[in-house]
């Protein structure tokens, strides 16, 4: 069993403490790609491990922003973490208080994490203070929150203390720890910030959701490549990076996820089984032979319209003469899932330039799928960007997901997708609770 593996792993004595962190290190799920992270700093004799905890956080591939209480800084300096988190550090206000820094660092923000909090941040925090950045920006954030209190013992058993810490808690905030032992003052007891291996393993379980639990979900992505001699082929300028960044967000949703994709530049995400393929027909195949456990088809790629009717087996030799390709059309992957007669929740995507809601419900239709994810191609948004805009239709309704980065657009269209598919099952078995795995037929 891999939980016993560990378990003997880290009871071997003598044990280096560096393999260790990385053997506890390992045991979770890394759900903190892509994310941001926005780390608040109060002053306390802890604030030392917040600097590994940023180097951890950007191993595990997320972006540390780090707001630091006045305090803060007489224990650690600004310098530290921003070479650690390669990111400007935020102490206070600049003087252009219209800056509105504390609203943009809470839209910025993802999560929020306090590390360490003091007993003075907590009670701010509880009381809902704004008379420092860090205080502002949990106050104008919608972001989950969290707080790992570290203090004396005494002050984290006075009665002040855990009323804050309950106050907090019925508002919503994670409070993690404090661990309990041997403290800086001498003392022994709790308030020992967590280790930030453990702060990670938090952070990283807060963005595992179960909207998708249990069900299969098999999800297209980036281009194909049609040959039209042995070195040559079309294709297109698709990134495969939105379908990269569904598919990650499915597997977070707790779904298992299966990800078929043309030629990109990409790492498969954790816990994706990823198979890679070329060509339209390739990516056909592929997805079929996933069809028949499948419950949500997402087909994110970019399949080539057309393909050469026949590529030369030898390569085209440079002529002067103007040279004529006849192509003809490549298999609808979407469509043909859609007209299985045992088939999965399907999702489609569309790059339009304008009449974004008219082309989508046509194409909607006219594929006879459940939901299409359209874009509005050109003006630095589509393909081969960072950001993207999405609407998306569905029969009777639509809703704009506004531009943003695509990862997290593209948690925002599995929360979109998981209540569609919630609210089909619900309407198939009539008042009985969802089921997953149950199919859609059209
Ligand atoms: O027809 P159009 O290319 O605009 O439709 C886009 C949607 O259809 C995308 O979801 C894409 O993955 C899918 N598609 C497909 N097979 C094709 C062409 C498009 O699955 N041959």
């Amino acid at each position: 069993m891999p939980g016993q593996l560990f378990d003997n792993a880290l009871n071997q004595p003598g044990m280096p403490f560096p393999l260790l962190k990385v053997l506890v290190h390992s045991r979770a799920m890394n759900f903190l790609r892509g994310k941001r992270i926005l780390l608040g700093v109060s002053g306390g004799i802890a604030a030392y491990k917040s600097a590994e905890l940023v180097r951890q956080l950007r191993v595990a591939g997320a972006f540390v922003r780090v707001v630091m209480t006045p305090a803060a800084s007489e224990f650690i300096t600004a310098r530290t973490f921003q070479a650690l988190s390669g990111e400007r550090v935020w102490c206070d206000w600049s003087d252009d208080r219209t800056a509105m820094e504390h609203i943009e660092l809470a839209r910025w923000a993802e999560t929020i994490l306090v590390a360490p909090a003091t007993a003075d941040t907590l009670a701010r925090l509880a009381q809902g203070r704004a008379d420092d950045l860090l205080a502002a920006v949990c106050l104008a954030s919608n972001a989950p929150l969290a707080v790992a209190p570290a203090m004396n013992q005494a002050m984290w058993r006075h009665a002040a203390t855990q009323h804050n810490v309950l106050v907090m808690q019925q508002r919503g905030v994670s409070v993690l720890g404090p661990a309990s032992g041997a403290q800086a003052c001498g003392e022994t007891g709790p308030g020992r910030m967590l280790e930030p291996v453990e702060l990670v393993e938090h952070l990283s379980a807060s963005f595992a959701n179960g909207l998708l639990a249990g069900l299969k979900v098999v999800v297209s992505a980036g281009p194909t490549r049609e040959p039209l001699d042995p070195v040559r082929f079309f294709s297109n300028r698709s990134s495969g990076k939105m379908g990269y960044a569904v598919a990650r967000a499915a597997r977070e949703a707790g779904a298992l996820v299966d990800l078929v994709s043309g030629p990109v530049v990409l790492e498969s995400p954790a816990g994706v089984d990823c198979v890679r393929v070329e060509t339209a027909a390739e990516m056909h195949r592929e997805v079929m032979a996933r069809m028949a456990d499948c419950d949500l088809y997402i087909g994110a790629a970019a399949v080539a319209d057309y393909r050469p009717l026949s590529p030369a087996g030898d390569k085209i030799k440079k002529q002067e003469q103007t040279r004529s390709v006849e192509l003809e059309p490549v298999p609808d992957i979407l469509a043909a899932v859609a007209a299985l007669e045992q088939r999965p929740l399907c999702v489609g995507f569309a790059a339009e330039t304008g009449r974004l809601e008219e082309y989508a419900q046509k194409k909607r239709i006219q594929k006879g799928v459940e939901m299409i994810a359209a874009n509005r191609v050109g003006k630095g948004l589509g393909f081969e960007t960072d950001d993207n805009e999405l609407l998306l239709v569905w029969d009777g309704g639509s809703c704009l997901l506004e531009r943003d980065h695509k990862p997290i657009l593209a948690r925002r269209l599995i929360e979109q997708i998981a209540a569609l598919y919630a609210r089909l099952a619900k309407s198939k078995s009539g008042s009985k609770p969802v089921e997953h795995h149950a199919k859609h037929s059209a």
